[in-house]
């Protein structure tokens, strides 16, 4: 199993490596980088390469690691009971109908290899990766309910991201393989958007391409807008049909760039550009 990067998605060499030794090792990859770098789309990407089903797991403030594993509904069964003439009772007899199965259930018991994504793993309180450690680790869990130990039929090929809003703590981190998707330089960029759009003019892009990178370097910035903004504001371009001037500011008129809410995203980020484009037109 080696995943080479794909059509549709642009993987450095060291990406690849990563995900390659991630699978060599049989350990998770923990994928870390700005918002907007691909992390979610590189396990749809490697799964969709290597033929693999996808589970997805997006974490929440209020995800509990439980809920990975299952969840059992007894305000279900509880209401069955009082209803239990509807089908004999049958139903209410068997606890494993009030089992909702979460993602690491599924991957375990898939009859496939499957590859999992725990998307966003630093949204969740800091208990959340400690509480999954030994499911990573033993690739099996018990369910107390119904006296069955859950054990991985294949090992799921593993991916965690992390905006790194939160630190994960050692004993999770000794556990994956680490990856931290560094911003993509110019070249890496513009096969990304090559990828995306493939017929692009070449001077419109390589305009965009400059205001965007000097947004990006902008000091003082309080989100610095990430690959998936620089598309969309790609599409925004094309489709509104902007000229080619109207990002090369010569003259004086062009204050900030048409459609700059794709790229900067509050109100102080936009000040603060609209402040140097000012300082610049009167150093002239
Ligand atoms: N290496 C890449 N190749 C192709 N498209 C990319 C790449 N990195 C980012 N993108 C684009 O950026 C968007 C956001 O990526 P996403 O995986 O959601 O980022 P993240 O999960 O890191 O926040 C994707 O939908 C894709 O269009
Ligand atoms: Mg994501």
């Amino acid at each position: 199993m080696k995943f080479q990067g794909s059509q549709t998605y642009v993987a450095t060499q060291d990406l690849m490596l990563a995900v390659n030794a991630a699978i060599t090792l049989k350990r998770p990859l923990l994928v870390k980088g700005e918002p907007g770098t691909g992390k979610t789309m590189l396990a749809e990407e490697v799964a969709a390469a290597l033929n693999m089903p996808l589970l997805q797991w997006h974490i929440k403030s209020t995800t509990k690691a439980q809920q990975g594993l299952y969840e059992y509904d007894a305000v279900s069964r509880l209401r069955d009971s009082q209803l239990a003439d509807v089908d004999g009772g049958e139903r209410v007899k068997n606890i494993h109908n009030y089992i909702v199965q979460g993602v690491l259930w599924q991957a375990f018991t898939a009859d496939t290899p499957v590859a999992l994504l725990i998307d966003e793993i630093d949204k969740a309180d800091i208990e959340f990766p400690n509480d999954l450690l030994r499911e990573i680790d033993r690739m099996e869990f018990y369910c107390y309910e119904t006296r069955e130990l859950i054990k991985a039929k294949h090992r799921p090929l593993v991916f965690i991201t992390s905006n790194n809003e939160k630190e994960l703590p050692d004993a999770f981190l000794r556990r994956c393989f680490f990856h931290f998707i560094k911003f993509p330089d110019a070249v890496t960029m513009q096969q990304i958007v090559d990828v995306h759009f493939p017929g692009l003019k070449k001077d419109l892009l390589t305009a965009a391409m400059k205001t965007f990178f000097d947004i990006r370097n902008l000091p003082g910035l309080k989100k610095k807008p990430s690959t998936s903004e620089l598309l969309d504001w790609l599409k925004l371009l094309v489709a509104e049909d902007i000229p080619l001037e109207a990002l090369q500011s010569k003259d004086d008129k062009v204050a900030v760039p048409p459609l700059v809410g794709a790229l900067l995203k509050n109100e102080q980020d936009v000040t603060l550009f609209e402040k140097l484009v000012f300082m610049q037109r009167h150093n002239r």
